[in-house]
């Protein structure tokens, strides 16, 4: 039996290009892991199976569409394995849905579990290709730390960063579908006459005062810099957004932003009491399901 731990992600810059004839967008993708995660042990089965524990465990599918079964399955057709046989089981705490890469972490720590039960030793190498198969931010949940993203998010560049920084995050009450807040997105650029295809839209960069304040360790510096350009998207789908969004900052966070496609708000704090203190007002707002305080980077997906 293996069990590996797996971080969330959150964006702290999320630069959308245009829409690309394959249907995916250019990004420019800061990916920031949080401790903040999911545990997957995989043991042995007679095909491949899965279970859920956790508060939103009820929400998660557990069929062939779940990422963690099929990162079992391209593993084993990887090493021509005909018939593969594994249990999952997925202790969840990242909220579903939540543009915090749940799914993809899954995917990812079924890929790490899976290697070690079956005796692979894949090489690192061959599993980010995999990850990269199953999705954009496949590939990132392997690596871990602070990365930058740049194609549709699985091309990958760790970058440095100082230090320990404080996030909270605040749970909404249901998903968000991430190619509809891509949709939108394209759809609000074509509203503002800017046009939404890559021919339009100019191939966005990582933004130097943000990788400044990485390296620093300087929140302050992080929590200005903080911005993801599917945030009014994500906003226009789910107006209530915009008063979570206050209600961190009203609570003394140093800076506020949608996680990724959203609806999952994050709050960058100056330290861990600053972040216990935010996530308790955000809790009594009424402005969020509940919030998380926890803190990064961490390591990518890693037996415990
Ligand atoms: O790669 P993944 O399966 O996670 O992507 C889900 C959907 O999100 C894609 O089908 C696409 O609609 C959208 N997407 C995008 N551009 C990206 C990543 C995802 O448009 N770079």
């Amino acid at each position: 039996m293996i069990t590996v731990r797996v971080p969330a992600k959150v964006n702290v810059q999320l630069g959308v290009g245009g829409l690309r004839a394959d249907g995916f967008h250019d990004l420019a993708n800061v990916f920031f892991a949080v401790a903040l995660g999911d545990e997957v042990t995989a043991s042995a089965g007679e095909g491949v199976t899965l279970t859920c524990s956790g508060p939103d465990a009820a929400v998660v599918p557990l069929d062939d569409s779940n990422l963690a079964a099929r990162a079992a399955r391209l593993l084993a057709a990887h090493h021509g394995i005909a018939d593969p046989g594994v249990h999952l089981h997925i202790d969840k705490a990242i909220p579903v849905a939540g543009g915090m890469a749940g799914g993809s972490a899954d995917g990812a720590a079924a890929l790490v579990a899976c290697d070690a039960l079956w005796q692979l030793d894949t090489p690192h190498e061959t599993l980010l290709e995999l990850a990269a198969e199953l999705g954009s931010d496949v590939p990132f949940a392997l690596v871990g730390g602070v990365a930058l993203g740049r194609g549709r998010g699985e091309i990958l560049e760790p970058l440095p960063v100082e230090g320990t920084f404080h996030w909270v995050f605040a749970v909404a009450d249901g998903g968000l579908s991430t190619p509809a807040v891509f949709r939108e997105c394209d759809r609000l650029r074509e509203e503002a006459g800017t046009g939404s295809g890559d021919t339009d839209v100019a191939t966005p960069d990582p933004d130097p005062a943000l990788l400044a304040a990485l390296a620093e360790g300087d929140a302050v510096a992080l929590a200005a810099a903080l911005a993801n350009d599917l945030q009014p998207a994500a906003v226009s789908l789910r107006p209530s957004l915009a008063a979570t969004l206050r209600a961190g900052t009203e609570a003394g966070a140093l800076g506020a932003l949608v996680s990724g496609s959203g609806p999952t708000c994050a709050f960058l704090a100056k330290d861990a009491d600053a972040a216990a203190a935010v996530a308790r007002a955000l809790r009594a707002s009424g402005t969020c399901r509940t919030a998380h305080a926890t803190y990064g980077p961490v390591p990518g997906a890693a037996a415990v």
